[in-house]
This record gives C-alpha cells, sequence and structure tokens, in this order.
C-alpha cells in the first residue's frame, strides 16, 4: 500500500505550526500527512488537531529523547523555536540542536528550519548604532535564530532555511496595535520611518513551508523568505482606516523611544525594526512577494488579511 509521508511538525498547536498542519491535512491527496508535536496531547488544541486528522504525539523541545521518538520514521521536520515563551536565546540555540541532531539520527529526508537573521553580521556588537543586548545580542530573538542555521548546516542535515516574517497578527494578540493618542486620533506607532515592513498572515507561513516540502529537493540547501506584502507604517495605517471605519494614523517613533517603552522584549523590538529600517534593501529583497505566492498561491495581502481580520483588532 502507498505510505504516506510524515511531516513532523514542532509548534503545532502555535502559529506556524498550526498553519503547517492545517495546510498538510488540507491537501491529504497529496501524499503527506501530520504529526503535531506537542507537550501536552491532551490539550484543546492538540485535541483539535487529532479531530482534524493529525497524528499528535507528545514531545518536548527541552527532552531530545522526546523529540527523537517523535522524528522517528518522519520523511520531513519543521523546526522552529518559541522566544516569547522564555526569552532566552541559549535556549532557542540548545533546542535547535536538539532538533537538528534528532532529525539526523531519524534520517529526515527534508527538513525545514524557521530562521531570522543573525543581525549581528550587519550590525556587529561593538557597533553603537543600536545597544548590544543580554551581552551578545543586537537583535536575541533573530540572532540564536541565524546562529543556529549552521547547526544544521554542520551536521549536513538536507534543510531548507525559511526566513520568516513579521506577522500582522502581532496587531491583534501582541499589543501593537493602533492606541489611542492624548489628542483622541488613533495611531500605528512603529520605528519604520517610511521604509517598507515585509510582513505576512501567520497561518500563511506555514502554507508557505508546505509548498517547500512539495517542492522537495528544490529547495534543500537554500535560504529562501516569505511575505504576504512589503508596505510602510503610512500604507498600513491608511489600509487599517479603510478596514476598521475609523482614522488610524501613522506615527513613526524612533527606535530609541521604542526600546524605552518598557514592556517585556522591547529592547529586542526597537532593535529588530531598527535592522529593518536601516536594511530595508537587503531585508525585503530577501522575502520576495512572487516567490511566496509560487509556494502558497493562496498567500494573503494586507488588504486580504485585514477583510478577514480587522474587526479583531483592539482599538
Ligand atoms: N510574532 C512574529 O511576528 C514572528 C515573526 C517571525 C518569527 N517569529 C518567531 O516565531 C516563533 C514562535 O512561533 P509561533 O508564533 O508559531 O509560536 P506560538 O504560536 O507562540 O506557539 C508556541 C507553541 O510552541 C509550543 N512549545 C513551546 N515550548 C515548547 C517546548 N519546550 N517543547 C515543545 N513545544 C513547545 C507550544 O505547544 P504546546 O504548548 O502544545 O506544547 C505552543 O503551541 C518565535 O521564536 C518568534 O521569534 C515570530
Amino acid at each position: 500500500m502507498f505510505e504516506k509521508r510524515i511531516i513532523a511538525v514542532a509548534g503545532a498547536t502555535g502559529a506556524q505550526g498550526g498553519g503547517l498542519v492545517r495546510a498538510i491535512l488540507s491537501g491529504r491527496e497529496e501524499g503527506f500527512s501530520a504529526r503535531a508535536l506537542t507537550r501536552n496531547p491532551d490539550s484543546e488544541k492538540a485535541r483539535a488537531l487529532a479531530k482534524l486528522g493529525a497524528e499528535v504525539v507528545a514531545a518536548d523541545l527541552d527532552n531530545p529523547d522526546s523529540v527523537r521518538k517523535a522524528f522517528d520514521g518522519a520523511y520531513g521536520a519543521y523546526c522552529v523555536t518559541f522566544y516569547w515563551e522564555h526569552f532566552s536565546p541559549e535556549k532557542e540555540l540548545a533546542q535547535a540542536g536538539i532538533m537538528a541532531k534528532a532529525a539526523k539520527q531519524a534520517g529526515v529526508k527534508h527538513v525545514i528550519w524557521s530562521t531570522l537573521e543573525d543581525t549581528r553580521k550587519w550590525v556587529p556588537l561593538d557597533d553603537d548604532r543600536m545597544p548590544t543586548l543580554m551581552g551578545n545580542y543586537k537583535v536575541p530573538h533573530f540572532d540564536a535564530k541565524g546562529e543556529a542555521d549552521r547547526i544544521f548546516a554542520e551536521l549536513g542535515l538536507p534543510v531548507t532555511f525559511l526566513l520568516t516574517s513579521f506577522y500582522w497578527d502581532n496587531f491583534i494578540y501582541f499589543g501593537l496595535g493602533p492606541k489611542k493618542g492624548p489628542d483622541g486620533s488613533f495611531y500605528l506607532g512603529l520605528p519604520m520611518g517610511g521604509k517598507k515592513l515585509p510582513a505576512i498572515a501567520a497561518d500563511d507561513i506555514g502554507k508557505c513551508a508546505y509548498g517547500i516540502f512539495k517542492k522537495g529537493k528544490e529547495f534543500i540547501g537554500k535560504t529562501v523568505g516569505i511575505a504576504g506584502d512589503h508596505l510602510t507604517g503610512a500604507q498600513m495605517a491608511a489600509a487599517m482606516s479603510r478596514h476598521m471605519g475609523r482614522e488610524i494614523r501613522y506615527q513613526d517613533i524612533p527606535p530609541e523611544v521604542f526600546r524605552g517603552l518598557g514592556f517585556p522584549g522591547a529592547e529586542d523590538l526597537g532593535n529588530m525594526f531598527q535592522f529593518k529600517r536601516d536594511f530595508e534593501a537587503y531585508f525585503c529583497g530577501a522575502r520576495d512577494l512572487n516567490f511566496s505566492r509560487s509556494l502558497n498561491p493562496d498567500l494573503q495581502s494586507f488588504d486580504a488579511w485585514l477583510t478577514r481580520n480587522s474587526s479583531s483588532i483592539p482599538v
């Protein structure tokens, strides 16, 4: 009997992994099946994935044995780490190493590592354009992911390095949506100046990853980047105004002001936006829209995403 090729998905109950599991299951006839990794197979989200047809298995990325078992017999593995759960780049590096070793031992045929740039290649630690954070990083939640690329490469894994983009969902869930100013007007405040921010619907990351698994060999050993739109803050605010039925103005917040906003991760995000602003040509160029659409023909533009989600943006 024809055996389906299993794709083991880390973070399956989350944004990236969840999108991938749903994409695999909705393309069932294409020969792949989804194995969803979770620390808690009894959670509501895990049970919902099982109901859709995923094989749900217990795995903790801190526990090498559990990841080895979860990757056993898999054709593919989607590897992602969860910076915002622990704020530790070292933990991301350790978890990336555990997944890479498990993929090697299991003989996985295609690994996708969900990565981001090691910004220290553009802004070395002694460059004072932006502060060094945690002693060893410029953008901690980027740098360790980029540093971990080496771990996958050095093990000789058949890996695709997937450069993801800012989720528009952050306007709903991450407190980055428009805020009411002292003058009563609503402002979308971002430290992007007049530069474009490549961004994407979180759910589309998994759909693009599925496109990469389907194309197989073509992307092994390659770094590819994805985004759904490249828009300036002013363009995003104008689109929000159209969809949300009230005027939203763009406010350019200088990175040094953003870094001082005081919420957990504010410095990291301030540096991140500054990096994206100051290296706009590289950063947008690495995330081509036509290429992203070739992986995922349903790729949403910001306008399409707002049509579905603008009513969920808290104002
Ligand atoms: N927000 C953005 O704009 C953006 C953009 C690009 C990249 N990123 C990166 O995306 C990453 C997060 O991905 P996401 O947004 O898909 O995550 P998410 O939606 O926050 O989901 C996190 C999932 O990770 C699982 N998890 C956490 N710790 C785990 C562990 N020790 N072992 C196994 N599973 C664990 C949890 O599953 P269980 O509880 O079921 O175990 C949870 O469902 C971050 O590193 C972030 O830097 C974010």
